[in-house]
């Protein structure tokens, strides 16, 4: 049903916008929110070379508890301030991590994470959560793959409305 966005010579913008074109296409219809996270986060699992693990974790009103995702098992539940995710949650401010191991505080779910890039999932004031995408490798995100994100998460929360 989906083809995956190609990402051979295609410049780091051009393959999220193509990739916000898919993610417009995949969730168009739905609002569901655990559905639309389903398929968000396979689409972006199949699409991005270098990652680990990407998915959701959703605020329950005390916490951060994981959603869909893709990759190994992972932490459940992340207080608010703690780890990368919680630190996203409570700034309300995308994170880029360029090595995990140089960032205080960093919750390794799966060790083999070296670099990291979460961003906040906010309705207007309301915290719905956290989008992460983990990489094996240092430096596997740069400030296009933190743009790249931010827009590829407002497909999913224009979806939810
Ligand atoms: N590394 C994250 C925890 C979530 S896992 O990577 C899936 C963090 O420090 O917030």
């Amino acid at each position: 049903m989906f083809v995956a966005a190609s990402i051979d010579a295609a410049s780091k913008p051009a393959l999220y916008a193509e990739l916000a074109r898919q993610a417009e296409s995949l969730l168009h219809g739905e609002r569901d929110r655990i559905a639309n996270a389903a398929n968000f986060a396979a689409l972006v699992w199949h699409a991005l070379p270098d990652i680990n693990w990407c998915g959701f974790y959703f605020f329950d009103g005390a916490e951060l508890v994981v959603g869909p995702f893709q990759g190994k098992p992972a932490c459940v539940r992340i207080a608010l301030g703690k780890g990368v995710c919680g630190i996203a949650a409570t700034t309300r401010e995308a994170q880029l991590v360029w090595d995990v191991n140089a960032f205080d505080g960093h919750i390794a779910c799966d060790s083999a994470s070296r670099s990291e890039v979460v961003v906040p999932l906010l309705q207007g004031e309301h915290l719905l959560g956290v989008w992460d995408v983990d990489s094996p490798q240092v430096g596997r995100f740069d400030e296009e793959d933190r743009a790249g994100m931010q827009q590829l998460c407002t497909v999913f929360m224009h979806s939810l409305r």
